[in-house]
């Protein structure tokens, strides 16, 4: 039986050989390579965040105030990471969280079909994000056998956001994953600071550009205009939704909903009564509002809250440990975000796929170690506050 941690051993039979990995196993040594890889500008808003980013860097550094104690004697030789999530069978609960640059991050500035062929190389299915440079549909066909979800930016216009859902459903998406968090971008300075932002240039519109009711709002095409669609862009961004919007969205779709950005367990109380089909705890990488709480730290409130609906994880991920230790707090579903960005910013699909790999093969060594064989395991051995 094949292991993910098996990676390991492909890669020290290489050294045999005199053969080194092509991209780093590590975070600080992947981060470093992508800072040398990007441009400033694309530096500063993929690595940047809030305020001064004492949220993000909370997010990765309150992993080191839990811990696992392992249990011996456990025969851990065969390892089940499986998940069921909406009703689908996943080889592992790590998904690539919804990242709106990941099209700029590649050389050819189709990073969203890199991110998609990554996920559908490792099985480890893909949140395409709105803002992207090539339209859902080609994105969606570029997983492959790999489930897909769709995260939504909610448009004011309800036409539009309509639209947008549909053409999710329509094209194969099996979840559509709702950002709350987002009706307003936060402050950030390192972008601020180079007065830069990448949407108000007409990057990553393509979902927009190529959708119907966006070019009936239009004169003229937006590549004949591009100004006056950037500018309709940004009139239509960003509806505020409040707990009576579930049941438009309801109405709209058959997708599983999922809502991102909670982090009270009142909030996931909530959005269970409104039976919603997942509850994503997140705080946006600390991108959005500084000044909050590691949502490593919110997690365990939220699966309180959650009750039985499962709730997906995103925030500060960095290691295949750091995976392990949000199933033990009560995560179903773990998404890793700037890791795998960093992945395609310094190696296409195959840099991405490497470092959503290195996350399952540390994740999965460590469960063979602490005698964990399955994630029920995990979640019975539990996390510790340091
Ligand atoms: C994001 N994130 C994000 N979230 C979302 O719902 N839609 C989006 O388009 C984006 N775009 C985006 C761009 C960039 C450059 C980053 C870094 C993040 C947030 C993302 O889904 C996830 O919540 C964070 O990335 C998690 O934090 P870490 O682990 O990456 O630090």
């Amino acid at each position: 039986m094949a292991h993910y941690g098996d990676m390991q051993n492909a890669i020290y039979a290489g050294g045999l050989n005199g053969i080194l990995p092509d991209f780093p196993v590590d975070f600080a040594s992947l981060e470093e390579r992508a800072e040398k890889a990007l441009s400033p500008g694309l530096l500063n808003y993929v690595q940047g965040g809030c305020g001064d980013e004492h949220t993000q860097e909370s997010n990765a550094s309150a992993f080191h105030q839990w811990g696992m104690v392992p249990r011996m004697m456990v025969d851990c030789r065969k390892r089940d990471l499986s998940i069921d999530l909406f009703g689908i069978r996943l080889p592992s609960p790590v998904f690539m969280a919804p990242i709106g640059l990941n099209g700029e991050v590649t050389q050819d500035r189709k990073g969203d079909l890199a991110a998609a062929q990554a996920s559908a190389e490792t099985g480890v299915p893909f949140c395409a994000s709105t803002l992207s440079n090539t339209p859902l549909e080609d994105v969606v066909e570029a997983t492959g056998d790999t489930p897909a979800f769709f995260q939504l930016y909610t448009p004011k216009h309800e036409g539009l956001a309509e639209s947008l859902i549909v053409r999710a459903q329509e094209a194969g998406y099996k979840a559509l994953v709702i950002t709350l968090d987002t009706w307003v971008t936060g402050w950030r300075p390192r972008d601020l600071n180079t007065a830069n932002f990448p949407q108000l240039r007409g990057k990553v519109l393509e979902n927009y550009f190529s959708d119907p009711v966006f070019q009936s709002l239009l004169e003229k095409p937006p590549q004949e205009e591009p100004e006056t669609a950037i500018g309709t862009w940004a009139a239509t961004f960003g509806k505020v939704l409040t707990w009576d919007d579930i049941g438009w969205f309801r109405d709209i779709t058959d997708m599983p909903i999922v809502l991102k950005g909670i982090c009270h367990e009142d909030d996931a109380r909530k959005a269970a009564d409104h039976g919603v089909d997942a509850i994503y705890c997140s705080n946006h990488g600390g991108r959005q509002a500084n000044g909050g709480i590691a949502a490593i730290d919110m997690l365990p409130g939220v699966v309180a809250g959650a009750g039985s609906v499962p709730v997906l994880f995103d925030s500060g991920i960095r290691s295949g440990s750091d995976v392990v230790k949000a199933i033990a707090l009560g995560a179903t579903a773990v998404g890793i975000g700037r890791p795998y960005t960093y992945g395609l910013a310094i190696g296409g699909a195959r840099g991405a796929a490497h470092v959503l790999r290195s996350i399952l093969a540390e994740a999965d060594l460590l469960m063979a170690v602490n005698g964990y064989p399955n994630l029920e395991a995990v979640r019975a051995a539990g996390a510790r506050r340091v």
